[in-house]
């Protein structure tokens, strides 16, 4: 019975372990991960935070080692003195010193962090639950939604606001969080040192789906962020083959709240559809952006996120909203 059990019990605690094991160095790299910066304010994070587990860990290591000293030294005739030196000298002066000097370093380091000025403009609302983007154009503002695309080496100027609730924007690894805050714009100045992808999720809890709203990041070369805004600027050209999921969309009255540019679709109430396929992710981070799971969010989006405000169209049926997920596929 008893060998039975550890049968048992050994590939259990493998599962435990593993996934545990995996977490803590999931969480030193990775496209959401602080400690492997992309960015000129997560670098200083990072620094402040090695400097702050190394100083921390050095400090520890000499308290244990004090107290095991004072526990199994030998005793010998000067204590009072020698206490007396320990209480002003580690318990007063290297207080004062270490914090001090941390706080005085800490706050030089926040005043350069958020001074910078940016040479793009991008609005992110926080909705319930997802992230309407508006990137500044010379020739005006270009609405997209749930996906960031940023130039690696320039300052971009994030204009952080939301309508209803407090969200907080964060891009672990290319800067600090900021909340957004109704009824006042908040600013984040982050510039991306690194092209790649990354992932930004919503830092303060903001209803039922909080944890749903996240957002792909795509840093590029500045020649290939130029382009892509050029691109994300036009229209959306879906094709003929697709002719009959746009009607569809048109006539089931999509419109009403997405706006597709270059359609009839001009809704304000949800995400912009006019690029959505080229957005990586889907309902803000929560889907892949596949067919299947276009379907599936059409079908019924409050199965996928509680409390989403889009109403199902499952009484559609598959075909008709397979035609619809046709059609916003081909929306790149
Ligand atoms: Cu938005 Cu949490």
């Amino acid at each position: 019975m008893h060998a039975h059990a550890t049968r048992h019990e050994r590939p259990r605690a493998r599962a435990v372990f593993s996934p545990l094991a995996a977490l803590g160095l999931a969480a030193c790299s990775g496209v959401q991960s602080a400690l492997d910066p992309a960015g000129a304010e997560a670098e200083r994070v990072a620094v402040l935070f090695w400097i702050m587990v190394g100083g921390g860990a050095a400090i520890w290591f000499a308290v244990v080692g004090m107290a095991v000293v004072a526990v199994r030294g030998r005793r010998h005739g000067r204590e009072e003195q020698v206490a007396r030196w320990f209480l002003l000298g580690g318990g007063v002066a290297f207080p004062v010193v270490a914090l001090g000097v941390l706080l005085g370093w800490g706050l030089s380091t926040m005043s350069d962090l958020r001074a910078a000025e940016g040479q793009h403009r991008i609005a992110v609302a926080g909705e319930q639950w997802w992230w309407r983007v508006t990137y500044e154009t010379p020739q005006g503002p270009v609405e997209s939604a749930n996906a960031l695309v940023l130039p690696a080496g320039r300052a971009v100027a994030l204009e952080l606001s939301s309508p209803d609730v407090i969200h907080s924007f964060w891009i672990p690894p290319l800067g600090g969080k900021m909340d957004m805050i109704p009824g006042r714009t908040t600013r984040l100045v982050l510039e991306a040192t690194k092209p790649g992808r990354y992932r930004g999720v919503c830092a303060e809890y903001c209803g039922v789906s909080h944890a749903l709203m996240a957002f792909p990041v795509e840093v590029l070369a500045p020649a290939d962020f130029e382009a892509w805004l050029a691109d994300e600027s036009e229209a959306a050209v879906p094709g003929d083959a697709v002719a009959e999921g746009a009607a569809l969309f048109e006539a089931v009255g999509c419109g009403a709240c997405h706006a597709v540019r270059g359609t009839a679709a001009a809704g304000t109430i949800g995400p912009d559809l006019t690029h959505v396929a080229s957005r990586g992710a889907l309902a803000a981070g929560t889907l892949p952006m596949t067919r299947e799971a276009m379907e599936r969010w059409i079908a019924e989006p409050a199965a996928i996120k509680p409390g989403a405000l889009m109403p199902g169209f499952a009484a559609l049926g598959p075909e008709r909203i397979a035609a619809i997920a046709s059609y916003l596929m081909a929306l790149e």
